[in-house]
């Protein structure tokens, strides 16, 4: 008569005499189901794409396998795929041919340049999705910095977040709804606040990388850009990565310059800072489960290691239970096929 899930209730034993067993609410999947704390969504998820020249053109990046540089026209397909999968969001980044790079990134602001021209097509073309647009020097600068570099090879701020604040004006003006700057410059979450609202862009939102540390997980993104630096490291921008009272700061500052949503970046290395900043702020708080997550679940399960797609859940379940609202990730589609529904 007894089922598999069934318990004994009449068990005469000699039971031990506990106040409490956990296992009653663990015994059934529906139970499982009825007191999971948190749910993964699909509406929590952001998908970074990588746009690059030319037509009919897709490459695989090799250190981050399933993923994609595709030109223009193919771009826009994926767009209407991801959103078709319930993907409320992309987030793009612009691979830039080494001819257009100089040392003042000048390319980033070219009305007529490759995100500009690749944000206007997707609003044409799938008009509904939440268009977020990188701004930062990096894939635009001949040395690979997100800032403007001095002849002693120091980070210049406050010339950098001019140039910042004229890449975030364009970007708005091609009709990206989120403008997000992951570059870690001082002072420039307000800079672009002030100039988006003088220009009369006042419902285009930013999206701040407000905790983004110097990491080494961000290797294969470099790679799919071709954008590592060409001298030095980015420590003297990005957050030491032993650092978590500063990254309460940085969020307090970006807030106040008004900022509409905060991410922490990388994810899974910086749980404690996203729970952190999510006990700080009301504001929706975002992290990115960045390209060397990404590649360290794929190599492991190409080599039968793990189960991939457990993995992938439970590692973004671990992000959202951390306090994260939106994630990030290069999974996204993968998840989306993999969740019940929207
Ligand atoms: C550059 C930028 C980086 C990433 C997003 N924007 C790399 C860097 O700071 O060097 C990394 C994303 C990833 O690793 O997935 N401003």
């Amino acid at each position: 008569m007894s089922s598999k899930n069934s318990v004994s209730h009449h068990s005469k034993s000699t039971n031990l005499l506990l106040p409490n067993r956990p296992r009653r609410l663990r015994r059934t999947p529906a139970m499982r189901r009825m007191v999971r704390e948190t749910q993964l969504s699909v509406n929590d998820l952001i998908y970074p794409l990588f746009v690059m020249e030319g037509e009919s053109h897709q490459q695989e990046i090799i250190s981050m396998p399933g993923c994609y540089r595709y030109s223009g026209d193919l771009l826009l397909k994926e767009v209407e795929n991801v959103f078709e999968l319930g993907i409320n969001a992309i987030a793009l980044f612009p691979v830039i041919p080494e001819d257009k790079k100089d040392a003042t990134a000048t390319e980033s602001y070219n009305p007529d340049g490759l995100v500009q021209r690749t944000v206007k097509a997707i609003r044409q073309a799938v008009p509904e999705i939440v268009v977020i647009t990188d701004v930062a020097l990096d894939p635009f600068s001949s040395h690979g910095h997100d800032g403007i570099v001095s002849e002693d090879g120091i980070i210049l701020n406050d010339p950098t977040v001019d140039v910042l604040v004229k890449m975030a004006l364009s970007q708005a003006n091609a009709g990206a709804d989120l403008v997000a700057p992951s570059d870690m410059m001082d002072g420039r979450v307000g800079a672009i606040r002030q100039a988006l609202d003088a220009e009369g862009y006042v419902d285009v939102g930013i999206l701040a990388y407000s905790a983004k540390y110097a990491s080494a997980y961000y290797g294969p993104f470099r790679d799919a850009l071709d954008s590592a630096p060409k001298f030095g490291d980015k420590k003297t921008y990005q957050m030491d990565s032993a650092n978590a009272k500063e990254a309460l700061k940085e969020i307090a500052l970006d807030i106040a310059e008004g900022a509409d949503v905060l991410m922490i970046k990388p994810a899974l290395a910086y749980l404690d800072i996203i729970q952190q900043v999510r006990n700080a702020t009301q504001l929706p708080v975002a992290a990115y489960n960045v390209s060397g997550e990404y590649a360290m679940i794929k190599a492991a399960s190409q080599r039968g290691w793990i189960d991939e797609k457990s993995v992938i859940l439970e590692t973004l379940t671990s992000i959202k239970r951390a306090g994260a609202d939106l994630i990030l990730t290069y999974f996204a589609k993968d998840v989306a096929l993999m969740l019940p529904g929207t």
